[in-house]
């Protein structure tokens, strides 16, 4: 079920950017990702926290760390962006073949400009994604994350959006390698990623 409370238009072309949430109950999608049962990832177009437009396809040849989740979360989302943040820095000189994403599923709040105070708190390369209500459904189908906007009071226009919170790990072509729970260490993280690094010249 969609909700859209209110049409909102933002900077993305007239485009109305309320959270739509995922057309798939979250069971059916945690199966997916948890028993493997569906390809992950695919195509995407946003709008990065600096304004640009950023396309999956920009960031062939690094591996990817993806993260699907809303800046106003008050607890999940930032501990997993912390982790995403220590694995990174855990990683020294290989975290040049890493680029972590964090991929808002609620672009009505998260503008490029919100972002902008809210991914470097974690990463200095963490960059962050926001766009039109259309396009974030189309990324979070793809990467078959669950999300659902719940509104706290009918009254006022607070809420708060339920969502997966898988951490993907994709390849360099793209290709979909694996995902880590909510609330992996950085250390499992790192772990994770190492057998995945070009080994590259020894110092
Ligand atoms: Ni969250």
């Amino acid at each position: 079920m969609a909700i859209v409370a209110a049409l909102w238009f933002g900077c993305y072309g007239g485009v109305a950017a309320s959270v739509e949430g995922s057309s798939r109950s979250a069971a059916e999608l945690m199966d997916a990702v948890m028993w493997n049962r569906e390809p992950i990832g695919g195509a995407f177009e946003l709008i990065d926290h600096t304004g640009k437009t950023r396309s999956d396809r920009d960031f062939r040849g690094r591996l990817l760390l993806v993260y699907f989740g809303f800046t106003f979360c008050p607890d999940i989302c930032p501990t997993d962006l912390q982790a995403i943040g220590l694995a990174m820095d855990q990683l020294g000189a290989d975290a040049a073949q890493v680029q972590p994403l964090f991929v808002t599923l609620d672009p009505e709040r998260d503008t490029a400009e919100h972002l902008a105070q809210y991914v470097p708190m974690f990463h200095p390369k963490l960059i962050g994604l926001t766009g039109g209500a259309a396009a974030i459904h189309r990324a979070a189908e793809a990467y078959r994350v669950y999300y659902k906007r719940v509104d706290f009071e009918k009254s006022t226009a607070d809420y708060t959006v339920d969502h997966s919170a898988f951490i993907y790990l994709m390849g360099r072509d793209g290709n979909y390698l694996g995902f880590f729970p909510p609330g992996t260490s950085a250390e499992q993280i790192v772990g994770m990623i190492k057998p995945h690094l070009d080994a590259g010249p020894k110092k």
